[in-house]
């Protein structure tokens, strides 16, 4: 059968060449020849197609026994010969193969809205503060005007830690509101601070919430802080990232650690504003943003500031629904599932 005869013709061919080869770079080109990725032994696989199936196996075992052979004795014999002294002339590898594309990696969307939204305020002066994610009761309460009976300890319910060192109790934070209270604990004002985070709250996910997400924190305070400044400053920051033609307005609310509270609405960045018949703003023309107000004089008692002295403004916004608005991404588990289709989209 014709492979067989060439099998053993390639296979005398070969070992006698490999023996009396007497240089290394001699035993290179006899290397590429035989073993080469254009070598004989290639084109010896190649008939394999058209061997009769009955036999394809015995005569591929043969082939892959001859390339072992051939192998053992190219290596034996670079141990008396060394490798060539310069690269052997010839062409070593086919030019014309496609490139092993390499994959780079990039940010998390998530950590990438939250580097773009830090930076606008950065470039308003903000400087960037850290606080824990597990934070004791009176930081992230108490210390904010919420006492241990208030409502809003309930719209806030976070995970509770099992006592870890005294009397505090522990919890993971359920938003980054207690890094206020930590810079103002240690600075002295005025000063201009961003505190963005990891954050936690018991809720049960769907397209809306998770249990845990993002937000970043702003607090200002000086002499004479006053609601313009909140406006100016968060009118700036909605222009810069969801694009000049945004409008923005106030809507009286309520929170604890600030008096007066607002929360801030920007026209539906899906109908302009229009609302008719949109179902992500729901015909209001507007979608909620974030929280804020002025930061109430019972805080700055906590901290030892002086509340005739001292005003201040404080915000909070969530960095996920920043995210899902600027992408239009309609469900918020879609950041921590870790799907490369949806990732490699940023
Ligand atoms: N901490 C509030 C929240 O998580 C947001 C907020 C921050 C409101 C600062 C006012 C001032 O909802």
């Amino acid at each position: 059968m014709e492979l067989f005869e060439e099998l053993e013709s390639v296979k005398k061919q070969a070992l006698t060449e490999i023996d009396s080869a007497g240089d290394a770079e001699v035993l290179q080109q006899l290397e590429i020849k035989y073993l080469g990725r254009k070598g004989l032994l290639r084109d010896l696989f190649t008939q394999l197609g058209s061997v009769p199936a009955e036999k394809k196996s015995a005569a591929g075992q043969s082939i892959n026994q001859l390339k072992q052979l051939l192998e053992e004795k190219v290596t034996g014999k670079k141990e008396t010969l060394g490798t060539p002294v310069k690269a052997a002339t010839g062409e070593q590898f086919d030019t014309s193969l496609p490139g092993e594309k390499k994959t780079v990696g990039h940010f998390h969307p998530v950590y990438q809205t939250m580097t773009d939204l830090s930076n606008i305020f950065v470039r308003l002066g903000f400087d960037i503060a850290r606080g824990p994610e597990i934070e004791n009761e009176f930081n992230n309460f108490d210390a904010l005007n919420i006492p241990a009976d208030h409502p809003a300890r309930d719209a806030w319910d976070t995970f509770y830690l099992h006592n870890i060192s005294g009397s505090q109790r522990h919890l993971l934070r359920c938003h980054t509101s207690p890094v206020q209270i930590r810079v103002m604990k240690k600075t002295k004002p005025p000063l201009r601070i961003i505190a963005p985070g990891k954050v936690f709250r018991s809720d049960t996910p769907d397209p809306g919430h998770f249990p845990m997400f993002h937000q970043i924190e702003g607090l200002m305070v000086g002499e004479d802080v006053s609601f313009a400044h909140l406006k100016g400053v968060l009118n700036l920051f909605i222009k810069e990232f969801f694009g000049p033609e945004t409008k923005m307005r106030f809507r009286p609310s309520f929170f604890s650690f600030t008096e007066p509270s607002a929360e801030v609405d920007i026209s539906c960045v899906i109908c302009n504003g229009k609302g008719t018949g949109c179902s992500v703003c729901r015909g209001e023309g507007w979608m909620e943003i974030l929280g804020c107000g002025m930061v109430d004089p019972n805080v700055f008692k906590t901290v030892n500031y002086d509340p005739e002295k001292y005003t201040g403004f404080a915000f909070g916004l969530g960095v996920e629904r920043m995210a899902m608005i600027k992408y239009r991404i309609n469900d918020i588990r879609l950041f921590t599932e870790n799907h490369l289709k949806f990732l490699n989209q940023f």
